[in-house]
């Protein structure tokens, strides 16, 4: 029976598409602050401020295009003979632009949220202060991503993938952020064997059972190659 892999996604794997990460040098937040950007708090606050900054962030994603890393992940998906589930951290649709299927456990830029009825729709390229739900019509809409303090999506799904996987994998991640830095343990526990693909060590690295390091341009393909040959899953 072949192997059920899990994949999880953060910031590093659209970085060679021109989608700066997180938390390197230069990265997003160097610029803004969390506060002032990425909570409830900051949206209650000043959602001029807000929408701005995702606005900004959905210009960018609307003019990137994947990278070998995400055709790569695409291809395994589709020509793994077992499953291959991919769970992103990021709100770009680069993985879906190279024909992969995920999970977005933190939203995504081009969909819109309504903060009074919870209904969801097609995230216009530039959205407003007020933006108008046009279910309820409140001028509630805010970007479908998830904020810091807010609890992310699919949690229930992704804990069974774990437990049921037969290799976990973290790509262009730092380890950082809870719940998904927590994804490792819980494969660990559940005696599912880890691989790390980064740049760099992460926060969380010392938990893998495996990594390789490199940009993931170069590092995925390789490892999507020699799963497909019928080599190791595990690296
Ligand atoms: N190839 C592979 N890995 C890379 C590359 C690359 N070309 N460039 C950077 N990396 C690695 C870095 O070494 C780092 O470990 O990607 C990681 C990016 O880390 P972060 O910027 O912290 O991004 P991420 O882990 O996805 O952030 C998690 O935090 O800000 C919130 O909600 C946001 O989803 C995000 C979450």
């Amino acid at each position: 029976m072949a192997d059920t892999i899990v994949i999880l996604t953060g910031a590093g794997i659209s970085a060679e598409s021109g989608l700066g990460t997180f938390r390197d040098t230069d990265g997003l937040w160097s610029k803004v602050r969390i506060e002032d950007v990425a909570t409830p708090e900051a949206f209650a606050r000043d959602p001029a401020r807000v929408q701005e900054f995702y606005n900004m962030r959905r210009a960018q994603a609307a003019g990137a295009a994947p990278n070998p890393a995400h055709h790569a992940l695409a291809r395994l998906q589709r020509d793994h003979p077992g499953r291959v589930v991919i769970v992103t951290q990021n709100v770009d649709g680069l993985h879906e632009a190279a024909g992969a299927t995920v999970l977005h456990m933190h939203g995504a830029l081009d969909r819109a949220l309504c903060a009074a009825c919870d209904h969801r729709w097609p995230a216009p390229a530039e959205m407003r202060p007020e933006e108008p739900c046009p279910a309820c019509g409140a001028p509630a809409g805010r970007p479908d991503v998830v904020w810091f303090g807010e609890m992310p999506h699919h949690m229930e799904e992704i804990a069974e993938l774990l437990a049921a996987a037969d290799l976990f994998v973290a790509i262009g991640t730092s380890g950082q952020v809870y719940p998904a830095a927590g994804f490792v343990q819980e494969a660990r526990l559940a005696g599912v064997e880890t691989l790390e693909l980064n740049l760099a060590e992460s926060d969380v690295s010392a938990a893998f059972d495996r990594h390789e390091i490199g940009p993931a341009s170069e590092i995925v393909p390789d490892w999507v190659d020699r799963v497909l040959s019928g080599g190791r899953a595990r690296g």
